[in-house]
């Protein structure tokens, strides 16, 4: 017997005994284990007892478990996506168990860099300035306080045919952006990725892709206090881009892997080069993505690895290794993506893109990187 398989023996022996102790001895012996992993790996899976997420038999003490939505999803599991991301209290970081699950739905302050679905319906009477379904992605069949987006019944630009409505939108699978297209419920099309391993991510399968979005890659934030936020040029995302954009397909962003591929798989005729993209150098017929950010002026002015700002975010060429030389113009450039404060999911409000101001809105926004189209 290989010494790798003996030890894998006593890690059985290890575990059956400890089946035997309390859960909560359980408990601090796991949080023992994970004071040893290095910082950071907390981020890569999830930890603490089976039974803070799973359900063996979706009852407890003799009544059906009622956490989220109350029916006990695939992978045994006592809640939905919703039920644990969009839990819609006042921390944009819940523990359960041991384990920190990021939010996407909450009344905090901080949201991290996805956005927050909570202003679409002004979540709390707090959330932005007022409710409105142009303010975000309405995934209602997932979560379904967002209600439909009356105006938008399928995504804009929809080149593959996605077969999305206002009505069938979710969080993953087929009908979501997370996990794989391919498979349709949305637990199944993420299946191992919350226990998996993301060392690294190369897209290669749904735990090795950037946040779970199969085929993308990138640099996770997992800061052990500021993680999955776009905070500073240290602390934050790094997003995967390219200095010509590849071909997407409804279920796989291309084979250079970026962020505004995964966009394109569900509003294609907004990328890619040629007629039913965004045209090609010096002819755009929509605005470019996946373009290097050239170097000269009016460009010039803005070095995001300098001067960060998380309003106007860029990708890298390499994202392990970003230079002002290699930022790429990306979708996330203008657009968040799950809710943000404005219409149509931008960063900044464009009404203030006022040519020629000197207002508060001169360099930022459009003027961030066309420094030389406002007043100043
Ligand atoms: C913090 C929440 C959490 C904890 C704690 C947790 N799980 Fe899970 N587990 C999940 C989620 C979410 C899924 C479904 C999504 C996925 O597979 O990524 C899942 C999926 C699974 C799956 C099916 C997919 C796979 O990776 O094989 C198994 C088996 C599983 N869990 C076993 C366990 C066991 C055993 C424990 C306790 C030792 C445990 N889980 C603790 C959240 C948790
Ligand atoms: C039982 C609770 C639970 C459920 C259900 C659950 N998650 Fe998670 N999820 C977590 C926890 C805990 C983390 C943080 C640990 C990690 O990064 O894997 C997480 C992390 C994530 C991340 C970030 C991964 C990263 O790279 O940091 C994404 C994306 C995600 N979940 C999507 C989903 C989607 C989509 C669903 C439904 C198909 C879902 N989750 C269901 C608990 C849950
Ligand atoms: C899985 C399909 C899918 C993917 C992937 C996707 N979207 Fe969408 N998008 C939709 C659908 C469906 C709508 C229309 C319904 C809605 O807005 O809720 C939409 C609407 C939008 C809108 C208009 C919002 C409004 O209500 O006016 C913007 C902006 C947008 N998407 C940007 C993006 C960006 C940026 C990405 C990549 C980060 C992206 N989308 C990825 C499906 C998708
Ligand atoms: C330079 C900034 C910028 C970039 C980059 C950008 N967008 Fe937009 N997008 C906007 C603005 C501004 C609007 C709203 C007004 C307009 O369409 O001119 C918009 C509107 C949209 C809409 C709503 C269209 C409709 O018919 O209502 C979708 C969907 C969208 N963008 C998706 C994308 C996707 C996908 C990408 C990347 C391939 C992308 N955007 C890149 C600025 C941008
Ligand atoms: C992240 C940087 C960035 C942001 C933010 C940005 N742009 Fe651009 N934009 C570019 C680049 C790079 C080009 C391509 C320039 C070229 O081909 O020389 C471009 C091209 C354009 C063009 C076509 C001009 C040409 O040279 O063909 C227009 C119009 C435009 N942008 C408007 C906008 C507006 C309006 C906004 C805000 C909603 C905006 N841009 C935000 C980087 C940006």
């Amino acid at each position: 017997m290989s010494t790798n398989m003996k030890n894998m023996e006593k890690g059985v022996i290890f575990m059956r005994r400890a089946e035997m102790f309390k859960v909560g001895l359980l408990t601090v012996l796991l949080s023992g284990l994970l004071a040893l992993v290095p910082i950071g790996y907390a981020f890569a899976a999830v930890s603490g007892t089976c039974v803070s997420c799973h359900t063996m038999h979706n009852s407890q003490n003799g009544t059906t478990v009622t956490i989220g939505t109350g029916t006990g999803g695939n992978s045994i599991l006592t809640t939905t996506c919703a039920g644990c991301h969009a839990q819609g209290t006042a921390n944009h970081v819940v523990t359960m168990g041991t384990s920190k699950v990021p939010q996407v739905y909450h009344t905090s302050a901080t949201d991290l860099a996805g956005g927050n679905f909570g202003y679409i319906n002004y979540l709390g009477s707090s959330k932005g300035t007022g409710a409105s379904a142009a303010k975000g992605h309405n995934v209602n069949a997932t979560l379904s306080a967002l209600g439909t987006d009356g105006s938008l019944t399928a995504p804009p630009g929809d080149e593959f045919t996605t077969g999305i409505t206002n009505a069938n939108f979710t969080c993953g699978g087929t009908y979501g952006c997370h996990g794989n297209r391919a498979t349709e419920n949305e637990l199944s099309s993420i299946k191992g990725s919350h226990h998996g391993s993301d060392a690294s991510i190369d897209g290669s399968t749904v735990p090795k892709s950037y946040r779970f979005l199969l085929g993308v890659k990138g640099v996770e934030n997992n800061d052990a206090t500021n993680g999955w936020q776009n905070l500073s040029a240290a602390v934050t995302n790094k997003y995967k881009g390219a200095s010509a954009p590849d071909t997407a397909s409804l279920t796989s962003p291309g084979t250079n892997g970026t962020m505004s591929g995964l966009c394109a798989e569900c509003h294609g005729k907004f990328h890619g080069s040629g007629a039913d993209g965004h045209g090609v150098s010096g002819a755009w017929i929509r605005h470019p993505t996946d373009i290097l950010l050239p170097t000269t002026a009016p460009y010039s002015s803005y070095d995001p690895t300098l001067t960060y700002d998380a309003t106007v975010p860029v990708a890298y060429t390499d994202p392990s290794l970003p230079t002002r030389a290699t930022a790429v113009v990306m979708c996330l450039s203008c657009h968040g993506v799950h809710g943000t404060n404005y219409a149509d999911i931008l960063r900044w409000d464009y009404s203030g893109m006022v040519a020629g101001t000197t207002g508060a809105a001169a360099g930022t926004g459009c003027f961030k990187c066309h420094s030389d189209k406002d007043g100043l």
